[in-house]
């Protein structure tokens, strides 16, 4: 069948689109001595999407962002970034990869300024580990850098705050500082690891505002247990149970998905 030339072209568009994933996770698998914490997980993300990675306790969410982060050992599984196979990638290789991450705990170093803590995400050494190395740079790169976190903290509303310790800050801007400290290396893509986790109903809908507004600028895949914010927030879900996906798709199909309800939403609901 001959097709018409525009209708070729829609086609051929739309095949590109699909192949170029943004990152593309292919049959992932982790284990820790017998307990496998993923079995071959299948999970994409495209340009400007926002997907959640939902399921209960101890599913694998937080092994998935490891992997993505060079924290866990990967025992099978492909990666794919911007459509190019790429090895399961080091910490010190996120940054260039466009790859920033919140962890589940806040994470902050408790006798360092907030601008301090901001920072340090930039640093790829400090995500090796080297914060004094990261806090050892000086002149023109260092005035750079100040003034990415202090953007970053503005994104997040928190540059007034930009000199207190962070051990003096209520819990709710603590999970605001570590955004913006995943914020200030520019990532395209952002891992969010229960972002909403501790907040209260009010700091809930803050966030939620927040990852709205970050989505704009960078792709997201998060981890969250308050379903509100899921249903509001995220273009796909996929839903971990016991290291495999159970379910997938638009978040109105897998919300009426009877897996999902029996595994996870059944649960809270
Ligand atoms: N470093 C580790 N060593 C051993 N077991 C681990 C480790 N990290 C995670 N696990 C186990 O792997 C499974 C998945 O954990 P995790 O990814 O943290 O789940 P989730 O984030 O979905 O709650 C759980 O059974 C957990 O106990
Ligand atoms: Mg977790």
């Amino acid at each position: 069948m001959r097709l018409l030339p525009e209708l070729a072209l829609v086609c051929l568009e739309s095949t590109l689109v699909s192949e170029a994933n943004l990152l593309a996770i292919k049959s992932l698998s982790v284990s820790f001595g017998g307990l496998k914490a993923l079995s071959n997980v299948d999970l994409h993300l495209n340009k400007n999407e926002v997907v959640g990675l939902i399921g209960p306790n101890g599913a694998g969410k937080t092994t998935l962002f490891n992997a993505l982060s060079g924290l866990a050992d990967v025992e099978s599984g492909e990666l794919e970034i911007n459509g190019k196979q790429h090895a399961w990638p080091k910490p010190y290789e996120l940054v260039d990869l466009g790859i920033s991450r919140t962890l589940q705990g806040v994470g902050l170093f408790p006798e360092l300024t907030v601008l301090e803590n901001v920072m340090i995400g930039a640093n790829k050494s400090a995500r090796s580990g080297l914060i004094s190395s990261a806090l050892g740079i000086s002149g023109r790169d260092e005035t750079k850098l100040r003034q990415k976190a202090l953007s970053a903290l503005e994104r997040v509303y928190a540059s007034g705050i930009a000199n207190q310790r962070a051990d003096s800050l209520a819990y709710p801007v603590t999970k605001r500082v570590a955004i913006a400290r995943a914020l200030v290396s520019e990532p395209k893509i952002l891992l969010l690891d229960e972002p909403a986790g501790g907040l209260g109903a009010q700091d809930i809908e803050w966030m939620n505002t927040l990852i709205h507004n970050l989505a704009t600028q960078c792709s997201v895949i998060l981890v969250e247990h308050h379903m509100d914010v899921v249903m509001s927030v995220c273009d796909r879900l996929y839903v971990l149970n016991f290291g495999q996906v159970i379910s997938s798709g638009e978040v109105e199909e897998v919300r009426r998905d009877p897996a999902v309800i029996a595994a996870y939403l059944g649960v809270n609901n």
